[in-house]
């Protein structure tokens, strides 16, 4: 079974586009392996406990599972939304999810794992850790990505990390944790060079901050929320949970072949503390998950923050534009693991020209004319015409180049693929003017042979577009009167989906313009 995780988000506010983006990403990529045949499942979910999320409680003055409940409804509402279509669900508050915790704790104490000690230091809340000298900048103070710095004393448990350096280092170097795309892997290897050697410490003293699962040795503390949270990934997959128990069957599950995150959470949670936390309860190096790590979005060059007042918010765009158009956009604007600008402009100037001109004036010039000029039926399409030979192999080409990208979870290459033989397409319309050609009667057959070749194509490119687009391609494959090809699985594409004969509907705009009300000048 391929098996999909993304990171958990914090319910502290409104899901931002950086939010949408990863789960839109899982979305696509379980989506293509369905398209493959494979068995997949797709695990997302929220992260309900810690600081983050009693301090945002305490601003707006609710009770903090008030807060989260209310707001881990939000997410949940935008994921139906925006068509992200998960088979597991991870609230890190769930009775089960806390239990297993719980149980790995318990089993890492009784091992020897843990440890108890009393540390004075500086601690970020933003950041929810205790802060090293390494962690100061140049001016030698802690800068501002810290928020707000205390100095603080109090015992707390620790797990011993620096008992996996080695093995984790040499995990990393051989690619048994594999991480994607190539050029973050030394970012992680430096990571463990930097922190290799330090302890992580997994608790917080209960009176200072109880909003977390307690230790079950000892009930003054409860456990740091990475520490948790980490852990959805394999207690939502059934980790040691009988058969019954209404989750999947672990074995058949892990490791997971994709765990998406962004950027900042690969070093050291992801790449340093997640794999040691396995290591330690008694994972080895080929049971270890593979990382995709995506890039940012930004506005204008920043980062998106509260304090900047310039979070994108998607539950507006997909109101606003359609939940193909935010889809679209989100993964045909970002490069694999780069940032990426957020662009509105971009957003509709993308929409209008590849869905609504290149692609949407394809489909409907195909249907349409093979309505008006074809009685709606398909030719034979196994033509020794040239031109059709070529398209046939422009076809082929991007079918190859789709799939490969589609594989390395380059979505944005794999849409250009589908773009490029959309434009070949429409060029072999234009050079051939069926519209023109129909006037002759003797050229009829060949118009069908046309018009066949294009609305061919449109069904196989619709089938590449199912799982980025399901909503589009279920309307392209209504409008060709072949409902079955929502089904049709990446192996059994082939020339020839549309046989002859076969007759085709009635054309209806898939992808209509956005309009967009000038500026008041
Ligand atoms: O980090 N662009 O939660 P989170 C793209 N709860 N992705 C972004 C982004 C942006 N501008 N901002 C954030 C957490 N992300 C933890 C994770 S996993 C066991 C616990 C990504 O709500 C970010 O990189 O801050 C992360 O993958 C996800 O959104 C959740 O971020
Ligand atoms: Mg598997």
């Amino acid at each position: 079974m391929f098996y999909v995780t993304t990171a958990i988000d914090y319910p502290n506010g409104k899901p931002h586009i950086g939010h949408a983006y990863e789960k839109i990403l899982a979305d696509v990529l379980t989506r293509y392996q369905r398209l493959k045949g494979v068995e997949s499942y797709f695990l997302t979910g929220v992260d309900q406990h810690g600081q983050k999320m009693v301090k945002t409680a305490e601003a707006e003055g609710v009770n903090v599972a008030t807060l989260t409940k209310r707001n881990t409804k939000g997410f949940i509402r935008l994921w139906e939304k925006l068509g992200v279509e998960y088979d597991g669900w991870a609230e890190t508050t769930d009775e089960q999810h806390k239990s297993c915790v719980q149980a790995i704790l318990g089993k890492l104490e009784k091992e020897g794992a843990l440890y108890k000690k009393s540390y004075a230091g500086f601690y970020s809340v933003r950041q929810e850790q205790f802060l090293t000298e390494r962690d100061r900048n140049d001016h030698g103070e802690f800068g501002d990505e810290w928020g707000e710095v205390m100095e603080i004393e109090e015992e707390n448990w620790y797990f011993k990390l620096s008992d996996h350096a080695e093995w984790l280092r040499s995990t990393v170097a051989n690619d048994d944790l594999k991480i994607i795309p190539e050029f973050r892997k030394n970012e992680v290897l430096n990571a463990i060079e930097r922190a290799g050697d330090t302890d992580l410490c997994i608790s917080r003293p209960k009176e200072r901050m109880s909003w977390g699962i307690p230790l079950p040795f000892d009930p003054d503390f409860v456990t740091y929320v990475w520490f948790d949270a980490l852990i959805n990934y394999i207690s939502f997959a059934g980790y040691q949970k009988p058969e019954g128990s209404g989750l999947p069957k672990f074995d058949s599950l892990w490791p997971a072949d994709l765990q998406i995150i962004g950027k900042d959470i690969l070093v050291p949670a992801h790449a340093v503390y997640w794999p040691c936390m396995l290591h330690a309860m008694g994972f080895d190096a080929s049971e270890m998950p593979t990382l995709l790590v995506h890039g940012f979005w930004n506005v204008k060059g920043d980062k998106m923050s509260k304090s900047l007042g310039n979070i994108v918010d998607p539950d507006e765009l997909a109101e606003k534009f359609g939940t193909d158009t935010l889809r679209y956009y989100l993964c045909r604007d970002i490069r694999s693991g780069k940032d990426s600008d957020f662009d509105i402009e971009r957003l509709v100037m993308l929409f209008n020209t590849e869905l609504a001109n290149d692609l949407g004036n394809l489909l409907n010039r195909s249907i349409n004319m093979t309505k008006g000029f074809c009685n709606s039926t398909i030719s034979v399409t196994n033509t020794n015409n040239a031109e059709d030979i070529a398209l046939r192999d422009c076809l082929s080409q991007s079918v190859s180049t789709y799939r490969e990208a589609m594989d390395n979870c380059e979505v944005s290459v794999a849409l250009q693929a589908i773009n490029d033989h959309v434009t070949h397409c429409n060029g072999y319309l234009e050079r051939h003017k069926p519209w023109e050609m129909k006037k002759d009667e003797s050229k009829l057959s060949r118009v069908g042979e046309i018009l066949s070749h294009t609305a061919e194509s449109c069904a196989q490119l619709a089938v590449l577009l199912r799982p980025i687009l399901p909503d589009a391609a279920a309307k392209i494959f209504g409008q060709l009167k072949k409902d079955d090809l929502m089904k049709l699985t990446l192996s059994d594409l082939k020339w020839g989906l549309l046989e002859a004969g076969h007759q085709t509907g009635k054309p209806k705009p898939v992808f209509p313009r956005i309009q967009i009300e000038e500026k008041e000048s």
